[in-house]
C-alpha cells in the first residue's frame, strides 16, 4: 500500500472505522482517486464523535417533556380565525409594503432526499397531476410573481422578491438544470440562488459509517436545519446584506399550498417586533405526527410528537380544544439579523435528532444489498431548533385547507399524498370561484358546492397564481358565470373573460 494511504487506513482505524478501505485492493485507479478525495474532506476526528454520538442518541430512550410542557401563551398568537379583520388587514398592508421595498425574500429547503415519495429526482419537479401539469416548483415561482404584482401595484414600485433554494448534493444538479430548461419560469436567474447544505455519513447501529459503494460512504444531507451552516459556507447571509433583504419567509419544497412570502404573516411578524415566527394550524387530532410548537421550561419551540405523551397530546381546554394544537407546518419568519447572530452564535448548540433508515450498503463480501429493515441512524439538525435562541418569537395561526397540504409519500399511502395534495389545491380554488360569484359543473353536469373540507372528487378547476395569488380579482372574471370543468384559468383564459365580461 502507498505510504499515503497506509497512513490514512492507520488514521480511520484509530477512528474505529477500519473497514473503510476494506475493499480498497479491488478498486481501480479512478475509484480510489474518487475515494480519496471523498475521504480528505472528512475531519477524522469529528467522524469518531459523529460515529460515537449516533449510536448514543439512537440508544438513548426518547426523551419525555411531559412534565415540563405549556401552550404558547395567547399574547403571542395571532391568526387568520383569532384575529379580527381590521388587524389582518393592516398586516397584510404592512407585508405588502416589506415586500414593495424588496426587504423580502423567500428561502426554499430542498435538500431532503424524499425517500417516501420514492422519485429518484428532486421533490419540487413533482407534478401532481393537476389538470395545468405544472410542477411543484413552477407553482411556486408563478406566486413569487404574482405576490411582487400586488406589492408593486399597491406601493407603486417595482421590486423583486429573491428566491433562495438549499439544496443538497442530490438535489442541486437537477433542479439547477431544471430552472434552465424552464426559463427560470420567467423569474430573473439572477434573483434565484442556489446553494447547498453539508453532507454528512451515515452510521450503523455499532458506531461505523456505512459503506454504499467499495469505495463511497454512505452520506446524507445534514437534516433541514443545515441550513444555518449553509448559509454562511455559501455567503447567502451576505447577499441577503447586499440585496437590502431584512426579512426572510422561510418554508418547505412539498407544501402545496404554501403562500410565497405571505403579506399577512410577514406583516404579523414585522408589525409585532418579531425576530422570529412560526405559522401553525390546529392539530387535525391528538394523535396527528406533527411537531407542537409550545414552550418548554419557558422556552418557546418545538416539540416532536414522540416527545409527549398520549395523555398531554389529548389534553382539552374548556372549548373541548386541544390545548397542545399548534401543529408546525414549516413556515417561519426571520429577520436577517437573527440569522446572523444564529449563524454567528447558536449553531453549534443546535440539537442533533436521530433518524433510523434504510441505508442501502455493500456487506462485508462486497454485496450491494438494499436492506427492508432500517439499519443505518443519519443524524438531522432541524430549522426550527433555533426558536428558543429568539428574544421575541411569535405564531401565527392559518387554516389548514387553505395553507396546508405537504406531499410526503406516494400514491397509496394514508396521507399526504399526490391526491391529497391535487385535491387540496383544486377545492380550494373551487372555493374561490364560488366566492366569485361562478358555478364549476364537473364532468358529470354537477354543479359543486363549496365545503370548508378537502373533496375527495373536485371538479378539474385550476387558477393559475398568475391570474390570483390567494383568490383575490376573480370576481371581475367569475362573477355569475358557469363554467364547465376542466377548465385551467390562466393568463389567456383570464383576458377572453374580461373580454367578454366587458361586451356584456
Ligand atoms: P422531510 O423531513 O419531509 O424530508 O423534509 P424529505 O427529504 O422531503 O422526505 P423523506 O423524509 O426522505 O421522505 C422537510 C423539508 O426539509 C427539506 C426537504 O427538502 C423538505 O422541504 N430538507 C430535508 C432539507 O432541505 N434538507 C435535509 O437534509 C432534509
Amino acid at each position: 500500500m502507498d505510504p499515503s494511504v497506509e497512513q490514512l487506513r492507520r488514521r480511520l482505524e484509530s477512528a474505529g472505522q477500519r473497514h473503510v478501505l476494506q475493499f480498497w485492493p479491488e478498486l481501480s485507479e479512478e475509484e480510489r482517486a474518487a475515494f480519496l478525495q471523498e475521504l480528505a474532506q472528512l475531519d477524522l476526528q469529528r467522524l469518531k464523535e459523529h460515529c460515537d454520538g449516533a449510536t448514543r442518541a439512537a440508544a438513548a430512550p426518547p426523551a419525555s417533556l411531559d412534565r415540563h410542557i405549556e401552550p404558547v401563551p395567547p399574547e403571542i398568537i395571532g391568526g387568520v380565525k383569532r384575529s379580527d379583520s381590521g388587524c389582518l388587514s393592516e398586516w397584510e398592508r404592512e407585508g405588502l409594503l416589506q415586500v414593495s421595498e424588496s426587504r423580502v425574500g423567500v428561502l426554499l429547503l430542498a435538500g431532503g432526499q424524499g425517500t417516501r415519495l420514492g422519485v429518484q429526482y428532486p421533490k419540487g419537479m413533482y407534478d401532481v397531476g393537476l389538470p395545468s401539469g405544472k410542477t411543484l416548483y413552477q407553482i411556486q415561482a408563478e406566486r413569487i410573481h404574482k405576490v411582487q404584482e400586488l406589492a408593486a401595484r399597491k406601493f407603486g414600485s417595482a421590486c423583486t422578491v429573491p428566491w433562495y433554494i438549499m439544496t443538497s448534493e442530490f438535489t442541486l444538479a437537477p433542479t439547477e438544470r431544471f430552472f434552465q430548461e424552464n426559463n427560470y419560469f420567467g423569474l430573473e436567474p439572477s434573483n434565484v440562488v442556489m446553494f447547498e447544505q453539508r453532507m454528512i455519513p451515515a452510521v450503523t447501529f455499532d458506531g461505523k459509517v456505512i459503506l454504499q459503494g467499495k469505495g463511497k460512504i454512505a452520506m446524507a444531507p445534514d437534516g433541514n436545519g443545515g441550513l444555518y451552516q449553509a448559509l454562511v459556507d455559501s455567503r447567502v447571509l451576505e447577499d441577503f446584506g447586499r440585496r437590502g433583504v431584512e426579512y426572510l419567509h422561510v418554508y418547505c419544497v412539498d407544501n402545496i399550498l404554501v403562500k410565497m412570502a405571505d403579506p399577512v404573516f410577514i406583516g404579523f411578524c414585522v408589525s409585532k417586533g418579531a425576530d422570529c415566527g412560526a405559522k401553525v394550524v390546529v392539530k387535525a387530532d391528538p394523535a396527528e405526527p406533527v411537531g407542537v410548537v409550545c414552550r418548554v421550561r419557558g422556552v418557546s419551540q418545538v416539540v416532536e410528537y414522540s416527545e409527549i405523551g398520549p395523555e398531554s397530546a389529548g389534553l382539552r381546554g374548556p372549548g373541548g380544544e386541544l390545548v397542545f394544537s399548534a401543529g408546525n407546518i414549516c413556515n417561519h419568519f426571520f429577520t436577517r439579523s437573527f440569522l446572523q447572530e444564529v449563524a454567528a452564535k447558536f449553531e453549534v448548540q443546535l440539537k442533533q435528532h436521530v433518524a433510523i433508515k434504510k441505508v442501502p450498503f455493500v456487506d462485508s463480501c462486497g454485496n450491494q444489498v438494499k436492506p427492508s429493515e432500517p439499519n443505518g441512524i443519519k443524524m438531522e439538525k432541524f430549522v426550527f431548533d433555533v426558536f428558543p435562541f429568539s428574544r421575541n418569537f411569535v405564531v401565527f395561526e392559518v387554516v389548514r385547507e387553505d395553507e396546508f397540504s405537504p406531499l410526503k409519500s406516494a400514491a397509496g399511502a394514508a396521507a399526504d399524498t399526490p391526491t391529497t395534495a391535487r385535491n387540496s389545491l383544486l377545492t380550494q380554488h373551487c372555493r374561490w370561484a364560488a366566492a366569485a360569484g361562478a358555478t364549476l359543473l364537473d364532468g358529470r353536469g354537477n354543479a359543486f358546492h363549496p365545503a370548508a373540507s378537502v373533496s375527495a372528487d373536485p371538479p378539474q378547476f385550476e387558477i393559475s397564481p398568475l391570474v390570483s395569488y390567494f383568490g383575490e380579482d376573480l370576481q371581475p372574471l367569475l362573477n355569475g358565470r358557469t363554467l364547465q370543468t376542466p377548465f385551467v384559468l390562466d393568463g389567456n383564459r383570464a383576458k377572453e373573460l374580461q373580454a367578454a365580461q366587458s361586451r356584456v
